[in-house]
């Protein structure tokens, strides 16, 4: 894991999107993983940024998104389906017909997972996937006790994951109890990783995940398992980290490191 940390959320934020614009340029017709909440909206105003003043080009880019929540239409003020095409989509060209977000209306959740599992392999894999972590260490709606294994899923919240995203609901028996998510086993076989964490919120499940035991009751502690895992936390998200000095040293002497 590759631990970078920035003074502010604006800072980690171009950081993080600097990583997946690198993979576009590298790629253009790239396969990446997005996420939702509140900590990879910076990211996708950078990403905007670059597009807009920048020229990056996602014509030929495919997206597949982390999870949804069930019961939700796509035109649900609420779904991430709306929140994608807001904070992203909507600004950039990548075609609709190559984004995919887990169906939170289908009328058979068991095929729908198999069906989104096929198609991202059929894609070729997933280069980069963007994640965010809940405060109770989770990575998309892989609640503490997922399996590490697990595939894409019906998944029942767990309350305190209730209780956070109330905010974005009118009230909290508006959240909805289910959830169609990744798998932790089907994150874990993206090319490369990208965690952002920001607050105070976050410094508890962020230390757990980075040098804690491997568990699915933290289940981004995962994240120690895959080769190519990059974290950018700001200050506050890093408080909690007890070699903090180290992963700092190691960004320092980074650029004097052997190339081969
Ligand atoms: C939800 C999402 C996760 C996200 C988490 C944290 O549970 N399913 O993908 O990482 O919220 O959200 P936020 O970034 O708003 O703190």
């Amino acid at each position: 894991m590759e631990i970078r940390i920035s003074k502010t959320y604006e800072e980690l934020s171009r950081r993080a999107a600097g990583s997946i614009a690198a993979v576009i340029n590298a790629k253009p017709n790239a396969v990446l993983g997005l996420a939702t909440g509140s900590s990879p909206l910076g990211i996708y105003r950078e990403l905007v940024r670059l597009h807009k003043d920048e020229g990056l080009d996602f014509s030929q880019v495919t997206t597949f998104n982390l999870d949804e929540y069930v019961g939700l239409s796509a035109q649900h003020g609420r779904s991430y389906h709306h929140f994608m095409r807001e904070n992203l989509f909507k600004h950039i060209n990548v075609p609709p017909e190559r984004t995919h977000i887990p169906s939170g209306t289908t009328n058979n959740y068991r095929a729908f997972c198999q069906w989104y599992e096929d198609h991202i392999r059929a894609c070729g894999g997933i280069d980069v996937q963007l994640l965010g972590i809940g405060s109770d260490g989770h990575i998309a709606f892989n609640e503490p006790t997922s399996s590490l294994a697990s595939r894409t899923r019906l998944k029942t919240l767990a309350r305190q994951t209730i209780e956070d995203n109330a905010r974005f609901f009118d009230k909290p028996e508006d959240v909805p109890v289910y959830a169609i998510t990744m798998g932790v086993g089907t994150i874990l076989e993206a090319r490369q990783l990208v965690l952002v964490a920001s607050g105070a919120g976050k410094a508890d499940a962020v230390a757990r995940m980075i040098e804690g035991p491997v568990t699915s009751m933290v289940t981004a502690s995962a994240l120690q398992l895959h080769p190519n895992a990059d974290v950018f936390l700001d200050e506050a998200a890093a408080a909690n980290l007890t070699m903090r000095e180290y992963y700092n040293w190691i960004q320092e002497k980074k650029p004097g490191a052997p190339q081969s």
